[in-house]
């Protein structure tokens, strides 16, 4: 696939895998996208998923139309890109591989040698002359691994960045984009947002007319959308002034109280969105919170705490920067109620999180009062 008059796409898709990184489910299967740029110097921009070595061996071959590359450029040293290294740089034994200091730390572990005799490491603003292409590095630490680099070819204005800017789904299962990003920017990145804004500012410096991914599809229209969404997410600020509610249930009582609110909020006009925590990807419940501005956690006590699915939701928000949010509660519990408490809990490890004192206390069943309470919540929720 011609990405410029110079530039090859030589990826592959993944429609066997059932989880992506041992755990986000990602039913269009994945792409591990690879490129080649020929030039007077012939460069192979990193590799594939071990499981595709002998098509993207082929698909090499076929772009370098006889010729030999010259280089290896790796940007990230996570398998589904790095795996095939070795076997390339045995193939192409005149080959030499460009990369960041850390990723040859990365490469010995992974391989046993860091290619003492044919390697080129590359720090910030480091050029690799292809001819008439020229490489210009760009550090880019926790986006995703601490080694990650970018990559700017100056003449066809592309902007190579590793995993930014990728997202879940093979290429050949074309579905919107804004969706798939969201939960693998969320899922895969999303700690690391101050890295990730750090290198958007220095990617504004850059005349930018496509994006190439380690995921994905090549970006080329309207990329301020692309850009204007990551640096939203990266500073952790909701795209939609909306409600997620995310709730748990045993017996469908919790259940009724959080389709009741939901019900309650949309008839006030709010975009509300509700989520089985138990039935679905926690994936996307998680990239759900970081798009809405309000969230509601409705739990089952269990086990003198809280229903084990909520439990790991809030504690996964925690881990991945949730920050700058409205919640409210939702608790049940036949005896001696906890989820609550235990929720509040799990958020004190969120900054600037304002968890409002209206929570909802249902014993066993939703009762009359409860229902005022639902609504007198749905009030103060579309009221914010
Ligand atoms: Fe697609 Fe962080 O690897």
């Amino acid at each position: 696939m011609l990405i410029s008059d110079d530039i090859r796409y030589i990826g592959v898709d993944d429609h066997a895998i059932s989880l992506f990184e041992g755990q986000y489910s990602v039913p269009n299967g994945m792409s591990y996208n690879s490129y080649v740029i020929l030039d007077e110097k012939t460069a192979v921009m990193d590799t594939v998923d071990k499981g595709f070595t002998d098509e993207w061996l082929s698909k090499l071959e076929d772009a370098l139309e006889g010729k030999a590359p010259d280089y290896l450029v790796v940007h990230h040293m996570e398998p589904d890109h790095s795996a095939n290294i070795a076997v390339f740089m045995e193939k192409y034994p005149h080959a030499v591989v460009v990369s960041s200091q850390k990723a040859f730390a990365m490469m010995k572990n992974f391989f046993g040698t860091d290619y003492p005799d044919r390697r080129i490491a590359v720090g910030e603003n480091d050029s690799l002359p292809l001819g008439k292409h020229t490489l210009t590095f760009i550090t880019a630490p926790m986006v995703h691994w601490p080694e990650v680099i970018m990559s700017y070819d100056s003449l066809d204005k592309v902007l190579f960045s590793a995993d930014a800017f990728g997202k879940f789904g093979a290429l050949d299962a074309p579905e919107e984009w804004d969706p798939e990003a969201r939960r693998y920017y969320y899922g895969i990145v999303g700690k690391f947002g101050m890295p990730v804004s750090g290198v958007l500012k220095k990617a504004a410096k850059l005349d930018i007319s496509m994006i190439c991914p380690l995921h994905g599809p090549v970006l080329s229209d309207d990329l301020s959308h692309y850009m204007e969404l990551y640096s939203k997410w990266a500073a952790y600020e909701p795209e939609n002034e909306g409600v997620l509610i995310a709730y748990t249930s045993v017996y469908g009582n919790t259940k009724k109280a959080a389709v009741m609110l939901k019900d309650k909020l949309a008839a006030k006009g709010c975009d509300v969105r509700i989520i089985d925590l138990a039935r679905g990807d926690m994936c996307y419940a998680l990239a759900s919170a970081f798009e809405y501005k309000k969230l509601v956690c409705a739990s089952t006590t269990y086990n003198g705490g809280v229903f084990p699915f909520m439990r790991e939701f809030i504690t996964d928000l925690s881990e991945h920067g949730y920050k700058n949010r409205q919640v409210f509660l939702i608790e049940n519990g036949s005896w001696a109620p906890t989820a609550a408490g235990v929720m509040k809990k799990l958020f004190e490890g969120c900054k600037d999180i304002v968890i409002s004192d209206s929570i909802v206390k249902i014993s066993s069943a939703v009762s009359a009062e409860n229902e005022a309470q639902i609504e007198a919540l749905a009030e103060e929720i579309s009221a914010l």
